[in-house]
């Protein structure tokens, strides 16, 4: 029998933590693509040049249209315009076919939680950076990760799920909500963000 203490049982106990440690995160989330390889650095960079509400739009009443739809890229990709099998998929299995596109959305909340984007962009005069890092300028889209429990996106909670941030931005569960809110002195009862 190993007793506890001894150097057998602290051994285990460590593999154990490891392999705890690595294996669960990997377990317990299940990795979707993207259904098409959309590059914000093409269209926001030199070769596109457009700027975020170019194809993110608020409407006169206030409300954030998110993610554009296809009508904001026909004008540019009735056909195939590129030489990239990207472009290629995208133009046949979408345009073509009048299908929007199914996006996961990374920085989707759960149904409970209320968020607007007018409240923050517009009034808070909150940059798209602070609350999701360089999305707007990146070059190819990771994988989707989602919690095979709650179905939610693993980037509510952060890459890191030890809670351990990398970067300012990274996650963006309950805590991280309050806290901006508390350093701007804007106090939120739990019906302001809850349904
Ligand atoms: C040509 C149109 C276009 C432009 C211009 C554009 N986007 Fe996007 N954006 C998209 C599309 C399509 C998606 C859905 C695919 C994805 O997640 O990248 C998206 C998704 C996003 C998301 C959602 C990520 C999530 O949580 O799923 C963010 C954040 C974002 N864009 C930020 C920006 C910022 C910041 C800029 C300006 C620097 C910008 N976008 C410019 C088309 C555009
Ligand atoms: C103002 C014109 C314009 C608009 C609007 C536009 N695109 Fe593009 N898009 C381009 C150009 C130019 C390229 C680069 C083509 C090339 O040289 O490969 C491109 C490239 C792409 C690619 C290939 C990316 C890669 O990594 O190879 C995809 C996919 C794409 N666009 C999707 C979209 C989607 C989705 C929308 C609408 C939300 C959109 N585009 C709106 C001009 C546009
Ligand atoms: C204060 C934090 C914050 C700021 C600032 C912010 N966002 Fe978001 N964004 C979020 C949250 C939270 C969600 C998820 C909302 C939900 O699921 O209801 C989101 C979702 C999105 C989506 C996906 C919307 C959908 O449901 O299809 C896009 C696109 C997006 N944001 C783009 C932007 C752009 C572009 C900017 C800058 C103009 C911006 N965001 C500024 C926090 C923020
Ligand atoms: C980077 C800072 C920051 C982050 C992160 C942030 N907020 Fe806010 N939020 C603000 C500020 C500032 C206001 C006040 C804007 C105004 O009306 O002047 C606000 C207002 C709100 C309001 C308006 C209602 C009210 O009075 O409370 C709601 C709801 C809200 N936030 C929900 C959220 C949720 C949900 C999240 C997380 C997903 C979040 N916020 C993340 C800064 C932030
Ligand atoms: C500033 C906005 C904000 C306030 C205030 C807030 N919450 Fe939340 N809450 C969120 C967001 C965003 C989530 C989803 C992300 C997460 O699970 O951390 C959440 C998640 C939760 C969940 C888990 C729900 C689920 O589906 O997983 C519970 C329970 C909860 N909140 C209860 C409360 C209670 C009780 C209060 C008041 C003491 C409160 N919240 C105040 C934004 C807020």
């Amino acid at each position: 029998m190993i007793k506890k203490g001894s150097p057998g049982f602290w051994s285990g106990f460590g593999v154990a933590l490891v392999i705890g440690w690595l294996a669960f995160p990997r377990i317990l989330y299940r990795s979707l693509e993207q259904p098409v390889q959309f590059s914000h650095a093409i269209h926001t960079g030199e070769t596109v040049g457009m700027t975020c509400d170019g194809c993110h739009t608020f409407s006169n009443d206030g409300r954030f249209a998110g993610i554009p739809t296809l009508v904001q890229c026909a004008g540019c990709h009735a056909d195939v315009v590129g030489e990239t099998e990207a472009e290629e998929h995208f133009v046949k299995e979408y345009i073509k076919q009048r299908r929007e596109v199914p996006w996961h959305v990374y920085a989707r909340q759960p149904d409970n939680a209320h968020f607007s984007h007018a409240d923050h962009v517009n009034v808070g005069g909150i940059v798209c950076e602070r609350c999701h890092g360089s999305h707007g300028t990146s070059g190819s889209l990771r994988p989707f990760e989602e919690n095979r429990i709650s179905g939610y996106s693993r980037d509510i909670w952060g890459a890191n799920i030890s809670g351990v941030k990398s970067n300012a931005w990274e996650g963006m569960k309950m805590n991280d909500c309050v806290a901006c809110h508390n350093e701007n002195n804007h106090r939120s009862a739990c019906l302001d963000c809850h349904k």
